[in-house]
């Protein structure tokens, strides 16, 4: 069987995925991340992050001897008699103070195995970087027998093992056709479609979707409020829309605004860059404007929800991670949403089904409980933040006799509103009639 030696430095949830991804479509597999803590817990099996799919393939792979984990790039890259023939690069690339992505994490390995790689060997990059990385990378190697492939990922936090298997698509570029074909080989067995490309174009795929991805949001949050002035209803309105196969319907669920650690760190990202060759990029830059406006809508609609003052009101959240199915709170709209509710003087209880109590990350505006009903105790307003499809199925007959005030704030537009209704709660959604 086709199988290749591959190191991955970075076991966040990028590496990670790949690494045991790729054990599973039969290749050695060699993860590193210099988290000694991490290494140990992955060694004995265990994963901290909630990835549905992602501990079964670890333990398979480890299992099967083709998954083992490493607490450096350099002992990665140094086990004997396993030259490494492909090295993936996932280290986080954070935004910097300046809104640009900082490179600093992709440096630092490139400079640990530059003399350690063997000749032929392909370093990938398949954290999201600046257009000109591959080319900075391969400088900082100085290695003209190590060519540089930038293979942008497309992984969504907590579907990341389906979304590797069935990819829409893989995007390998490089200078080098046999480089790009040799790390595009890899995923043969996955039966997509393989753009072959330069390292530029393939690194500005990356940020040219996750872009649009937020312009198509921050589009769908706008006409929810047009929807709201004018009568109409926004969730007929992006069905209608979504049929039509240049649209589709992914995508169109309007929400607190938009999150997480990679649409907005990506949306800066591509300002920064095109504001450094001179373009202004007002189509991006009104997108981010827009999503920044829809967080204080959203205050703006809980406050008259619960009368028009929220100074000393006790609020009630349903929701903190930055999206349903994951337990990461960076970059979370709920959080966000949160913080202006605390400045304003509102009391917050939270309740989220992935995140525990006293977990590091949330504000200390927000009082994180176990049990929604405890999160409903005394409110004034429960608030649905994130859409986890368990709030849908809460009993809210039981919730109505423990709150305040019957009102729920739905910013996800998740609950059943006649269901609410018969429970004698209010209920008030975003772009609804
Ligand atoms: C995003 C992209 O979807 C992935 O393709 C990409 O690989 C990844 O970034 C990355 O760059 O690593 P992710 O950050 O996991 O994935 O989150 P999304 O599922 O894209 O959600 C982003 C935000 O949009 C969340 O706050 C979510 O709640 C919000 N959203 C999404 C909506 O408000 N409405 C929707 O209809 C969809």
């Amino acid at each position: 069987m086709f199988s290749r030696r591959i190191a991955v430095v970075g076991a966040g949830y990028v590496g990670l995925t790949t690494g045991a991804c790729l054990a599973s479509l039969g290749h050695s597999v060699v993860c590193a991340d210099t988290n000694v803590e991490k290494v140990k817990r992955l060694r004995s099996g265990r994963v901290t992050i909630l990835e549905p799919g992602l501990e079964k393939l670890l333990v398979e792979g480890m299992a099967a001897g083709r998954l083992e984990f490493a607490a450096s790039a350099r002992e990665a890259v140094s086990v004997p008699d396993k030259p490494v023939e492909v090295l993936f690069l996932c280290v986080p690339t954070p935004m910097g103070a300046t809104g640009a992505a900082d490179l600093g994490p992709v440096a630092a390995v490139a400079r640990e195995v530059r003399d350690l790689l063997p000749s032929g060997c392909v370093v990938v990059n398949k954290s999201t970087v600046p257009v000109g990385t591959a080319e900075a990378t391969r400088r900082l190697l100085g290695r003209k027998d190590v060519a540089v492939v930038s293979n942008p990922e497309f992984l969504r936090e907590g579907s990341a093992v389906e979304d590797f298997l069935h990819p829409d698509r893989i995007v390998v570029g490089c200078d080098a056709q046999d480089a790009a074909e040799k790390v595009a080989a890899l995923y043969s067995k996955l039966g997509a479609p393989a753009v072959l490309t330069d390292a530029a174009s393939a690194e500005m795929v990356k940020y040219a979707a996750n872009c649009f991805l937020s312009m198509k949001l921050s589009y769908v949050n706008a006409l929810a409020e047009l929807c709201e002035r004018l009568g109409a209803d926004v969730a007929d309105v992006t069905e209608g829309m979504g049929y039509d196969r240049r649209i589709g319907q992914a995508f169109l669920q309007p929400g607190p605004g938009w999150g997480g650690s990679c649409l907005p760190k990506d949306t800066h990202a591509l300002l920064q860059v095109a504001a450094g060759v001179g373009l202004d990029f007002s189509l991006v830059a009104a997108s981010l404007a827009t999503n920044d406006r829809q967080r204080t809508l959203m205050v703006d609609k809980i406050r008259t929800a619960v009368g028009g003052d929220l100074a000393g009101q006790q609020i009630g959240l349903l929701g903190l991670a930055f999206k349903a199915g994951t337990a990461d709170l960076r970059g979370s709209p709920a959080l966000a949403v949160a913080a202006e509710l605390h400045a304003q003087g509102a009391v917050l209880t939270g309740y989220d089904p992935g995140v525990p109590e006293g977990v590091p990350g949330v504000t200390d505006a927000v009082r994180v409980v176990d049990d929604p009903s405890m999160a409903a105790k005394d409110a004034a307003a429960l608030v649905v933040l994130t859409e986890w499809p368990e709030f849908r199925a809460l009993d809210w007959r039981a919730l109505s006799s423990v709150v305040a005030e019957r009102v729920v704030v739905d910013t996800r537009n998740l609950l059943d509103s006649d269901v609410l209704r018969r429970a004698g709660f209010s209920w008030i959604g975003v772009g609804r009639r």
